[in-house]
């Protein structure tokens, strides 16, 4: 059912009075922050957010503070009429997406940085990634003082970020997470999954199946340094160019473990041909 009731609004003073007249009717809301491109795992999103709460805010804003000079910032994918179908088609009932002037006005200044978990993986090779991503989502929630934020485990490490600086900074909202949506053949669905060549997706969906062969035999009692060994011989051979890092984790903390004695979660970030492909599973894989 497509309804035509998507809201498109782009400034902070309307979005606050949209979500102040919904709360003054008791109306739960959830926000699903984006950077657009919108795909099955936002979609994932959305539904979820549809189970527990009576309004879907969908933040669409390719933040700039999160890519480094560097990184793909002028070509990431943007595509606002296509996106628009789908929040219809899904039942959100705004699209936010303000301008860059609007989030970062001339003048601004402030940063926020969360430690602990930003601590290596990612954290080792985005430099400034993750304090534009915390400044963002912060300057997204209190704009939006929803009940409700969702978030996608596929970035594992933003997730625990997130919650650490909303724990923190008490930050009024109750932060969920969904599973990892993939495509039929294990990859991981991304926005940058589109970066890759007929060869390279072909290749891709190995990361997902090396890190299920790991979590299995870590669960059998497999040493953790012989399976990261294991798994960065398996990547290479795939045709992954470079590893970023392939790391066992405390699930919660994310600092790196020898052996398994909390729930644990491997994560990888590899690179194939230009892109960057990151994923993460649990140990043991159930959870
Ligand atoms: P983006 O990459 O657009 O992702 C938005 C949300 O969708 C994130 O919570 C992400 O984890 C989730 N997501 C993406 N692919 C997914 C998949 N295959 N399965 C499940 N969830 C998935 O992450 C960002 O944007 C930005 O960093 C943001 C948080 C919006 C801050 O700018």
């Amino acid at each position: 059912m497509i309804q035509d009731k998507l809201l498109i609004i782009r400034t902070i003073s309307a979005l606050r009075s949209t979500v102040c007249k919904w709360k003054s009717r008791g109306l739960r809301v959830s926000l699903i922050p984006t950077m657009g491109a919108l795909h099955d795992g936002h979609m994932a999103l959305i539904s979820s957010a549809l189970k527990m709460s009576d309004r879907i805010i969908v933040s669409v804003f390719v933040n700039p503070k999160q890519f480094s000079p560097q990184e793909d910032f002028l070509n990431y994918p943007r595509c606002e009429s296509k996106d628009v179908e789908l929040l219809q088609i899904t039942g959100a009932h705004v699209l936010y997406s303000p301008t860059i002037k609007e989030m970062y006005p001339d003048g601004f200044v402030s940063i926020v940085t969360v430690d602990g978990p930003s601590k290596g993986l990612c954290g080792d090779f985005r430099k400034g990634h993750f304090s534009g991503v915390a400044t963002v989502v912060t300057k997204l929630l209190l704009q939006s003082d929803a009940d409700f934020a969702f978030f996608g485990e596929k970035d594992y490490q933003q997730l625990q970020i997130i919650r650490s600086l909303v724990s923190d900074l008490n930050i009024h909202v109750d932060i969920k997470c969904i599973p990892i949506v993939r495509e039929i053949d294990g990859l991981a669905i991304s926005s940058r999954n589109s970066y890759l060549t007929i060869d390279e997706r072909i290749a891709a969906p190995t990361l997902y199946k090396i890190l299920v062969s790991m979590s299995e035999k870590l669960t059998n009692g497999e040493k953790i340094s012989d399976q990261i060994a294991w798994g960065k011989r398996q990547l290479l051979s795939a045709g992954f160019k470079a590893i970023d890092y392939l790391s066992v984790c405390d699930a919660d903390s994310l600092t790196p473990i020898n052996t398994i004695i909390h729930p644990a979660r491997i994560l990888v970030a590899a690179i194939l041909g230009k892109t960057r492909l990151i994923d993460n599973v649990s140990v043991p894989l159930t959870l």
